[in-house]
């Protein structure tokens, strides 16, 4: 008899031994794996070599015990095989030269260049070839406003007023841009599922500034469409976005296995928004991982206590590991939840 992973079988909603735990930027810079390679490697130079990022992968999957393994890799990537120049300045995060800020720009961005990205398959396929479907590996992509976001601004942004400014009163050019990333993305995606990715994940990390309605029209149907594409391969979705508690029931309408929240809702709350539809995934704060075990232990607690045991939970943090986090609170967070789950299960 074959069993289903446990992560697999919550993104379903199907029942499952113990919750299924993993943490978004599991393999980043708190881990000295990790800085090891880093000190020797740009992060663009580890995202391109495959043997790099599945080694990287793996080893922080392995290293934490949890129940899957995001592959290695940088939202920003597409970019590149787009026509734009992309560069990690230190602490700073990514950097685009050339932001786009016209409408001629906008025309010259290539929709051809997915190919391009095959190494982000290659490193798949060599992780899974290392777990054996023991841990499935989750592939990922930034969601059309995320990384339109970055294109615009030409890096992280506080307001994000170009791209907003955009999107309020060029809709027309705005959708053209929507198209044109759904365009590569969609292959790109679709790649990395041939290459044996489990789940995808689809980060719109930022898509929480935008109003509700704005977000409806000039967002969700190219959201929708992604999520469509790898339904359509049998594949779950995770559809995630931080400050999102106004838009969880609108993303919703996308269509996703899963829903991704961060902490600022309670997790019940986040989940009764939906009517608890999807499966959710979240929603620690990633801060709590500095506290003291008993603190952080309450936290863990009130997140397991807030799904109440309904099939269909992920627990993660509502955002990515931050770096300096201690590695043994992280691996006690995963003791915790799979402990915690048995003991639910037993007194049940
Ligand atoms: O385990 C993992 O999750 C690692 C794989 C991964 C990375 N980036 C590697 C990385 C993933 C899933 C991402 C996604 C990503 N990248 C997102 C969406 C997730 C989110 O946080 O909302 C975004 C917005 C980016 C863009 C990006 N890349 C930023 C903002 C930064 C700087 C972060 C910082 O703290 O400085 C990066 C660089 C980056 N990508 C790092 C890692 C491990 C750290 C930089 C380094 O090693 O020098």
């Amino acid at each position: 008899m074959t069993t289903v992973p446990r992560f697999l079988a919550a993104c379903r909603k199907q029942p499952v031994d113990a919750t299924p735990v993993w943490f978004m930027r599991q393999a980043g810079r708190y881990l000295p794996e990790y800085r090891a390679v880093r000190a020797r490697h740009g992060i663009l130079e580890i995202c391109k070599r495959p043997e790099l990022a599945a080694e990287i992968t793996a080893t922080a999957a392995e290293r934490l015990g949890v129940d899957a393994a995001i592959i290695f890799a940088d939202l920003l990537l597409p970019v590149e095989p787009m026509g734009m120049k992309l560069r990690f300045a230190t602490g700073e995060g990514p950097l685009l030269e050339s932001p786009l800020r016209d409408p001629a720009a906008m025309a010259r961005l290539r929709t051809d260049g997915a190919g391009e990205l095959t190494f982000v398959a290659e490193a798949i396929r060599r992780v899974n070839a290392h777990f054996g479907g023991r841990v499935p590996v989750i592939g990922f992509a930034g969601a059309p406003f995320t990384l339109a976001s970055y294109m615009i601004e030409g890096g992280g942004s506080r307001h994000y007023l170009h791209t907003k400014s955009l999107l309020y009163t060029e809709p027309e050019l705005w959708n053209a841009l929507m198209e044109k990333l759904c365009a590569v993305l969609e292959p790109y995606l679709l790649s990395q599922v041939d290459a044996g990715a489990e789940a995808i994940m689809l980060f719109d990390s930022w898509v929480g500034c935008l109003p509700l309605e704005d977000y409806r029209r000039s967002v969700l149907p190219f959201s929708r469409r992604l999520v469509q594409a790898v339904q359509v391969r049998g594949v779950p979705v995770i559809h995630f976005g931080t400050g999102t508690a106004h838009l969880l029931a609108a993303m919703d309408e996308a269509g996703a296995e899963v829903l991704g929240v961060d902490w600022r809702l309670p997790l019940g709350q986040a989940w009764g928004r939906v009517g608890f539809r999807p499966a959710i995934q979240g929603n620690l704060d990633p801060v709590a991982l500095f506290a003291p075990l008993p603190e952080l232990r309450r936290r863990v607690d009130e997140v397991l206590a807030e799904a109440a045991g309904r099939p269909g939970h992920i627990f993660n943090l509502g955002h990515g590991i931050l770096p300096d986090t201690p590695v043994e609170n992280v691996r006690a967070v995963v003791e915790m939840v799979h402990e915690y789950s048995a003991v639910r299960r037993e007194a049940s």
